[in-house]
């Protein structure tokens, strides 16, 4: 069966043909011959069926077709997506839901190779793995067993690597992973360089998990001490500002590696009688225990704006009861899977995180003729996410009083106190999107465009080429519409220097490279505060950027408030993944 746009629109979904070509290379179900099974819209049936059935375990005459009813229009709208393996995997054999992991590893043989096992059953069902190494002894440190030499956490990066390259030919898609190394590890200092020296690495994104001691060591110019993880005991002193020199240029040469910080994430750490948060998820969103996974979600703003051309505004209403429904969703789904592990499945369903975000942020403000780097732009995005945050909160607080707080709740740091007896330890996330926004064919996350119009490559080879269609939409209104402008705003990648444009367009319709690095973080900031989990947010600089310009912007997302931060330099890598149509 080949989809045709007929048949889209016989189902009534409205899809594009990167979303098309998306769901036919993974989401959709196939028979042994590779011949597609189910249409876009049965996807969603079968997503919609199978999360809806989670109803009975607390209500045996729940009304589960209604609730399933009221799911599949949610998704059949794209007014809210679940993340992409729950699209591929509910209702089917494999069943695993979650896009999040984040595993131990322990410093024995046992502990790293169980670790691995685990990881690749993981990437086979499309979930991401994150990892902290910081536990492993450093580098030629003695193995008391044998006597021989440790060879430290890098060379282990290397052989989850191989296993992750391996399990993506057979999985459902390309497994992502995330190695974060304390920065008083003894090995920080080969951990930093460790991507650019080995190009074996290339499955994994690299943070050093930064802590408060070391950022007052920067700030003082001090040397601080190297601890032995077996230990703790002090086995070296490195300066300070040095360490961070290196990372930070490390950093601007080619975006590795990013930085988290580790005590600010355990401070949110709503459960730190269970454990301490030593690493975040693959995209550095989500950070997570040991054994933990989390289902994540995303609501499409640009659905959202209220129908008057005139003064366009966001309806709220709307808002609230997507926000809700999507609660409920995603508290079914972690009953609806199946966790690889049952010490994963009892940690997920003792605290019941779950991670509802948002996508299509810049399309909304495209809508609301707001441009992305300004003021205003900040507090549509409080309004927005302290909205979706509040109203997240409460729809747990209302599901807890029908099926009963989270398990850990008693050991949890909302304990005793009755305005926070949540179903869920956490509610929110905001995401990187980047499959779910193609399916719903809206910005992704919180990131402003990449270009009006560009070649996007998917699923490690396909390219595809895209024009905004907000920005479409206003170039025919106000008839400055061509093909030939088009396709010279897809060489280009902005318009910011083009004549024909309105003054008042081109202030709107910014771009990633428009819009400086320093609007980047603040936007990271601004949802920060209202997220309980962390934020996925690129600050995207240009290629004549220097290691100062990094260097300000990881002092600025310290200064902020961030949980971590991510940079690209444009040209940076060599296989990026969205570039303008024209080879500049
Ligand atoms: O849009 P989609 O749901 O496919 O994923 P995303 O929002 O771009 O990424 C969310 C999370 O999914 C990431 O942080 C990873 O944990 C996981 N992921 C993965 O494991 N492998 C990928 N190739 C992409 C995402």
């Amino acid at each position: 069966m080949r989809l045709t746009r007929d048949m889209f629109v016989r189902n009534g979904l409205d899809l594009c043909a990167n979303a098309k070509t998306v769901l036919e290379r993974r989401y959709l179900k196939k028979d042994s011959d590779g011949k597609l099974r189910e249409t876009p819209a049965q996807m969603f049936h079968r997503v919609a069926r199978h999360i809806a059935r989670a109803e009975t375990a607390y209500d045996e005459n729940a009304d589960v077709r209604k609730v399933a009813e009221q799911f599949y229009t949610l998704l059949a709208d794209f007014r809210f997506l679940p993340n992409s393996p729950t699209l591929m995997n509910a209702g089917r054999r494999l069943g695993q839901l979650a896009a999040c992991f984040v595993l131990p590893i322990e410093d024995s043989m046992e502990g790293i190779f169980d670790s691995l096992k685990n990881a690749a059953i993981i990437h086979k069902s499309g979930g991401g793995t994150g990892f902290s190494f910081s536990r492993l002894r450093p580098k030629n440190s003695m193995v008391g067993t044998t006597g021989g030499i440790a060879s430290g956490p890098i060379s282990f990066m290397k052989i989850f690597n191989t296993a992750t390259e391996q399990v993506k030919q057979g999985g459902t898609r390309r497994g992502a992973n995330m190695a974060i190394l304390r920065v008083d590890h003894p090995d920080i200092m080969e951990f930093i360089h460790c991507k650019a020296a080995n190009a074996e690495l290339n499955n994994f994104n690299i943070s050093v998990g930064i802590t408060e001691a070391f950022m007052e060591a920067v700030r003082d110019d001090r040397t601080y001490d190297l601890t032995d993880p077996r230990d703790r005991r002090p086995v070296g002193t490195l300066n300070a500002r040095e360490v961070y020199a290196a990372l930070v240029e490390q950093a601007w040469k080619n975006g590795d590696p990013g930085i988290v910080f580790l005590d600010r994430i355990n401070r949110d750490n709503p459960t730190p009688g269970l454990g301490e948060m030593e690493s975040t998820n693959p995209c550095g969103e989500q950070p997570l225990l040991p054994m933990e996974a989390c289902n994540l979600g995303s609501i499409n703003l640009a659905k959202f704006v209220a129908a008057d051309p005139g003064s366009p505004g966001i309806d709220f209403d709307a808002l609230k009861e997507t926000v809700w429904t999507a609660v409920r969703f995603l508290d079914n789904t972690i009953d609806m899977s199946r966790y690889p592990l049952e010490a994963i499945d009892r940690m997920v369903k003792g605290n019941r995180k779950i991670g509802l975000g948002i996508m299509g942020f810049a399309d909304l403000l495209f809508q609301l003729n707001v441009p992305y780097n300004s003021d205003k732009a900040l507090s549509v995005a409080e309004e927005i996410m302290g909205f979706v945050q509040d109203e997240s909160h409460k729809a747990s607080l209302a599901l807890a009083e029908q099926r009963g707080v989270f398990p850990n709740y008693e050991k949890s740091r909302f304990a005793g106190d009755s305005r926070r007896a949540y179903r869920n330890a956490t509610t929110t996330t905001i995401a990187p999107t980047g499959t779910l926004s193609i399916i719903s064919n809206c910005s992704s996350g919180i990131e402003p465009l990449f270009a009006l119009s560009f070649v996007r490559t998917v699923m490690d080879n396909d390219k595809l080429a895209e024009v905004n269609p907000h920005f479409e939409a206003v170039a025919k209104r106000e008839g400055f519409y061509s093909e030939a402008l088009m396709e010279a705003i897809a060489g280009a990648g902005t318009i910011a220097h083009m004549d024909d444009i309105p003054e008042a367009v081109k202030q709107v319709f910014v771009t990633a490279h428009d819009i400086s690095p320093e609007w980047h973080l603040r936007m990271q900031a601004a949802f920060q505060k209202h997220t309980d989990n962390a934020v996925s947010k690129t600050v995207n600089l240009a290629r004549d950027a220097t290691v100062e310009d990094v260097r300000k912007i990881y002092d600025l997302a310290w200064e902020l408030g961030c949980k971590g931060v991510t940079i690209y330099r444009d040209g940076s890598k060599e296989n990026q993944v969205l570039s303008f149509s024209t080879a500049k």
